[in-house]
């Protein structure tokens, strides 16, 4: 019986903990939908598009086993679960690095389930991983750090391009 699950988030950009966590999942699943959502109170730095992208040369890079089934998607308008509806998944993924993380996702995945049953199912992140977010990668690529620990190289070359473009600039 096929069970698909939707991954949801920013990934703006992509980072090594986010794709553990699909990885990982994805082997839990027949499908995995990786999906780029548009969360209005962020201000993405790069496009939905760019991130997308990002996300699929990260997976080629890391060269997951072939038999995972893994969908790299983009949602920029609507709820979360009508796109769970749209492609037949029941289950949301989501990763958890702290109880902050908990907090913060707990009353989204209540919600989602009141909305349509979709259940959330809460993937620990690899204590490896576990300080490693978006903002920061972002602040120290920024700042002249070296990332390549933190993500993959195309999104290493991607921060150090855009940082470049915004230079030129200003
Ligand atoms: O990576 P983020 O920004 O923390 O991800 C948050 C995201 C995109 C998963 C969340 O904002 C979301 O689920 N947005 C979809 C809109 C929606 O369905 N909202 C109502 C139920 S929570």
């Amino acid at each position: 019986m096929s069970q698909i699950a939707v991954y949801p988030g920013s990934f703006d950009p992509v980072t090594r903990g986010h794709l553990d966590v699909a990885i990982r999942a994805a082997s839990l699943f027949t499908e995995l939908h990786i999906v780029v959502v548009h969360n209005p109170a962020k201000t993405p730095r790069f496009s939905s598009e760019e991130r997308v992208q990002l996300i699929k040369a990260s997976l080629a890079e890391l060269n997951p086993r072939k038999s995972l089934q893994i969908v790299v998607d983009t949602l920029d308008g609507g709820l979360l679960v009508d796109y769970c509806r749209m492609v037949g998944a029941k289950a949301l993924v989501k990763g958890v690095r702290t109880t902050v993380d908990l907090d913060y996702e707990l009353p989204m995945a209540l919600v989602n389930r009141d909305l349509a049953g979709v259940e959330t199912v809460f993937m620990p992140a690899d204590p490896v991983h576990g300080h490693v977010s978006s903002s920061l990668v972002k602040q120290v690529a920024d700042l002249g750090g070296t990332v390549s620990k933190y993500v993959t190289e195309p999104v290493a070359r991607a921060l150090a391009a855009e940082a470049n473009t915004r230079k030129q600039k200003s």
